[in-house]
C-alpha cells in the first residue's frame, strides 16, 4: 500500500469510464470519441444524454422516443412545489433550493421498475426531466409568480426557457441554450461527479448521488464560479474602472479571477472557446457587446501578463455567465443551470460505475497523537 499523499486527489486514477475525456494540455473535451465541437453544434442536449446513458448516438426514431419520455416526466408534484414555494419565500439559495427540492423528489417516485443499471437511468431520466420544472418554479416563485407547466412539445433546452417567463424562446436563444446544456453534461472526474460517484458506490440510490452532487457544484471552486465572473464584470461595470485595471488591482490585491484556472486544462478550455464564439454571436443580434469587450480585455491582459502560459487560462465559466446574462436569465441561476445539464453526466457515471462497484473509500495520514491519556469530564 503506498504511503504517498496526493492532496486533492490531483492526478490519481480511482476508475475506468467510457463517458468522457478532457485533454488538459491540448485543450480538448470528447463524449465517447465524439469531440465537444461537434456535438454543440449539430446535437441536441436530449442526443447528448442518450450518447452518454446509451452508448451511441441514437437513431431519429431512437431520439424521439426518447425525447418524448424525458418530455412525459417534467411534471413534478404539487407538494415538491409548495416546498419550492416556502423556500422561495425564505430567501433560499437557488442551488439549496434545487438540491432540497431534488432530495424531495424521490418520495413521489415510485422506484425503478427495473434493477441494476437500467433501474439508475430510469430514476436519473426523470430527476432530469424535473429538475428545470423545478427551477423554474423556484424563479418564478421569486418573482411572486405561479409556476408555468411544462410543454411537452418543446424541447428540453426551449421548454426550460418557455418555463422562466411564459413566452417561446427564439430559436437563436433556444440553440444558444441548448449547446450550452451540451458543453456542460459532462466532464470527467470533476468534484461533483465524483462526489455522485462516492455516493452511488456505497450502493445508494441515484437520488442520493445526484443530491450530493449539487452540493458540490454549488462552491466556488467548482459550479459556482460563473456567478462570480459575472457579478466580476458588473462590479468593473458599475465602478466605470477599466476592466483592465481592476484585474490589475484585484490581482495584486491576491484575489484569484475567476474563471480562470482548471485543475486539468493548462490551456483554454473548449468550452470556454465555443461559448465566447456565442456571446460573440449574441452581442451582434443585440448590438451591445458590454460583457464582450471586458471579457476579451481580461483575457487578452492575463495571457499577456503570462498567467495562460503558466497554465492558467480561461474556463467553461469565464464565458458561460456573459451568454446566460445575454439572454435576460438571472445571475444566481447559472450554477442550477449547470446542475440542470450536468445531472446527466451524474447520472451517467453513477450507473457506469454501479455496474462494476468498488465501494470508494481511501486514507487520510493520521497526523494526531499516537496515544493521549483519558481525562474523565470532572477532572479536566
Ligand atoms: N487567478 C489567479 N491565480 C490563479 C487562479 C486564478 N483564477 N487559479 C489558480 N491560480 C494560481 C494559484 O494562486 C496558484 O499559484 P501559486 O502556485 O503561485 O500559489 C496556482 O495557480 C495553482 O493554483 P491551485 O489552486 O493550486 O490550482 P488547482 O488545480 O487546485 O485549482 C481552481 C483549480 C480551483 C479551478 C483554481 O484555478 C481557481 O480557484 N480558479 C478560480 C475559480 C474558478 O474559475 N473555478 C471554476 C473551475 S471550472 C469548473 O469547475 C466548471
Amino acid at each position: 500500500m503506498s504511503d504517498e499523499l496526493k492532496r486533492g486527489l490531483e492526478g490519481v486514477l480511482v476508475a475506468e469510464s467510457e463517458l468522457s475525456h478532457v485533454d488538459g494540455e491540448v485543450g480538448t473535451l470528447v463524449y465517447r470519441g465524439y469531440d465537444i465541437e461537434e456535438l454543440a453544434r449539430d446535437a441536441s442536449y436530449e442526443e447528448v444524454l442518450y450518447l452518454l446513458w446509451y452508448g451511441s448516438l441514437p437513431t431519429r426514431e431512437e431520439l424521439e422516443s426518447f425525447a418524448t419520455s424525458l418530455a412525459d416526466e417534467r411534471d413534478v408534484d404539487e407538494d415538491v412545489l409548495a416546498t419550492v414555494r416556502t423556500l422561495a419565500d425564505a430567501g433560499e439559495r437557488p442551488m439549496a433550493a434545487l438540491r432540497t427540492a431534488t432530495s424531495m423528489l424521490s418520495a413521489y417516485d415510485d422506484g425503478a421498475e427495473v434493477e441494476g443499471r437500467e433501474g439508475t437511468l430510469e430514476q436519473g431520466a426523470r430527476i432530469t426531466a424535473k429538475i428545470p420544472t423545478v427551477l423554474a418554479a423556484f424563479e418564478r416563485a421569486r418573482q411572486g409568480q405561479p409556476p408555468i407547466d411544462p410543454d411537452p412539445e418543446l424541447s428540453h433546452a426551449g421548454n426550460f426557457l418557455y418555463m422562466l417567463t411564459g413566452v417561446e424562446p427564439d430559436e437563436v436563444s433556444e440553440e444558444t441554450f441548448d449547446e450550452a446544456l451540451t458543453l456542460h453534461a459532462d466532464h470527467g472526474l470533476n468534484a461533483s461527479t465524483f462526489t455522485a460517484m462516492v455516493i452511488g458506490s456505497t450502493m445508494a440510490d441515484v437520488y442520493s448521488g445526484v443530491t450530493g452532487g449539487i452540493g458540490a457544484l454549488s462552491g466556488s471552486l467548482h459550479g459556482g464560479a460563473n456567478q462570480d465572473v459575472m457579478e466580476l464584470l458588473y462590479e468593473i461595470h458599475e465602478s466605470d474602472k477599466d476592466p483592465v485595471e481592476w484585474v490589475k488591482d484585484a490581482r495584486e490585491a491576491g484575489r484569484r479571477v475567476p474563471g480562470f484556472g482548471h485543475r486539468v486544462y493548462k490551456v483554454k478550455d473548449p468550452r470556454a472557446r465555443i461559448l465566447q464564439e456565442r456571446l460573440r454571436d449574441l452581442a451582434a443580434a443585440s448590438g451591445d457587446d458590454t460583457w464582450l469587450q471586458y471579457t476579451t480585455a481580461i483575457e487578452e491582459y492575463l495571457t499577456e501578463e503570462g498567467l495562460v502560459e503558466k497554465g492558467i487560462a480561461p474556463n467553461v465559466d469565464f464565458y458561460s455567465g456573459s451568454v446566460y446574462d445575454s439572454m435576460g436569465i438571472p445571475m444566481d441561476l447559472y450554477t442550477p443551470i449547470f446542475a440542470m445539464s450536468r445531472v446527466g453526466g451524474w447520472v451517467a457515471h453513477v450507473a457506469e460505475y454501479q455496474a462494476d462497484n468498488r465501494l470508494i473509500r481511501p486514507r487520510a495520514r493520521y497526523t494526531g497523537p499516537d496515544s493521549a491519556e483519558f481525562v474523565p469530564i470532572d477532572e479536566r
